[in-house]
């Protein structure tokens, strides 16, 4: 049995892990909260690994107003950089092995092709900058780290673009999205699945654990404005997307005009398919539609 404690575990990400817990045989999973776990109090962290003998921490916590980090520099800092230092630390004690989730704007943003793992990261939001420190500081403490790095996060669950795409479509009659900015979309039910299935694998020997830093998002590229329509017609909006330059939707973060990753080193080492954003938004809007209905 492999014992995970996952940390964040209200978030986007956390809640799709509490999703699927319940189908999976061989992994026991305890999910802490902000409010049972605040990553940046070292005592918390200690008093949370002492004595349970986890194989592994995934940390799902994090600083993720993009926006407001550009202001909200102590906290961002506190929890995306310096909470690192201590799960680091402590879980190297504990002989804990770390799955870590970092970001695309660690990159960037400036490429003409997918970025690889080992493309220089010049971050240019403040976000990125505490997120690339956190992998750094973690990495340093301890060695045994996976971190994913992934994109355009959306989920059923918590708030992201796609819930709001749906819920200004029925509010308004028009929509303006930005076109110039081009990544990949990441359903974070796969995200957590590819998890699961990397630490099955490796616990019965069909891959090794490889530390180290890999991308991961669906497969595909689109833009924002490109993604926001796909939504729509999915969801048969009447509500019409117009495309506009970043230029014309000023944001206090800088945003990547290019954030597309190149995922050949977590398919290739932990042997895994990634399936295609169309078809996995599709899979999340069947469930926010049918909530939606039930409402
Ligand atoms: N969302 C995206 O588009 C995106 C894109 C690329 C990468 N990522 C990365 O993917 C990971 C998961 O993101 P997500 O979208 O699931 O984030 P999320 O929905 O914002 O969830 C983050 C969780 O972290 C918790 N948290 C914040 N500060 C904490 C602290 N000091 N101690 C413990 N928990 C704390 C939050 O709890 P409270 O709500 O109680 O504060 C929240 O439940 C993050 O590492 C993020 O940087 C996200």
């Amino acid at each position: 049995m492999i014992k995970i404690l996952v940390t964040g575990s209200n978030g986007q990400l956390g809640c799709e892990f509490k999703k699927l817990a319940s189908h999976v045989e061989d992994i026991s999973f305890t999910f802490a909260s902000s409010a049972d776990l605040d990553i940046t109090q070292p005592d918390q962290v200690e008093a949370a690994l002492n004595g349970q003998d986890y194989h592994y921490l995934i940390n799902c916590a994090a600083y993720t107003a993009v926006d407001k980090a550009e202001t909200e520099r102590i906290k961002a800092f506190a929890t995306n950089s310096e909470a690192l230092n201590h799960i680091g630390q402590k879980c190297r004690y504990h002989n804990t092995r770390v799955i870590h989730i970092s970001t695309d704007y660690v990159y960037d943003g400036k490429a003409w092709k997918p970025y690889t793992e080992d493309a220089s990261s010049l971050p240019e939001s403040y976000y990125g900058q505490t997120k690339l420190l956190g992998e750094k500081k973690l990495v340093e403490h301890q060695p045994d780290t996976i971190i994913l790095r992934t994109s355009w996060l959306y989920s059923s669950f918590g708030n992201n673009f796609v819930k709001t795409m749906l819920k200004l479509g029925n509010q308004r009659e028009e929509l303006r999205v930005v076109f110039d900015q081009l990544g990949s979309p990441t359903y974070a039910e796969d995200l957590a699945n590819a998890v699961i299935t990397m630490l099955q694998k490796i616990n019965t020997g069909r891959v090794k654990f490889t530390p180290g830093i890999y991308n991961y998002s669906n497969e595909g590229v689109t833009s924002w404005y490109d993604f926001a329509v796909n939504i729509l017609q999915q969801a048969h909006s009447t509500c019409r997307v117009l495309p506009i330059s970043s230029k014309e939707y000023p944001t206090a973060a800088p945003r990547p005009y290019y954030s597309v990753m190149d995922k050949t080193k977590i398919k290739k080492q932990f042997k895994i398919t990634i399936p295609h954003w169309q078809a996995s938004l599709e899979k999340c809007l069947a469930v926010l539609l049918h909530e939606e209905i039930e409402s």
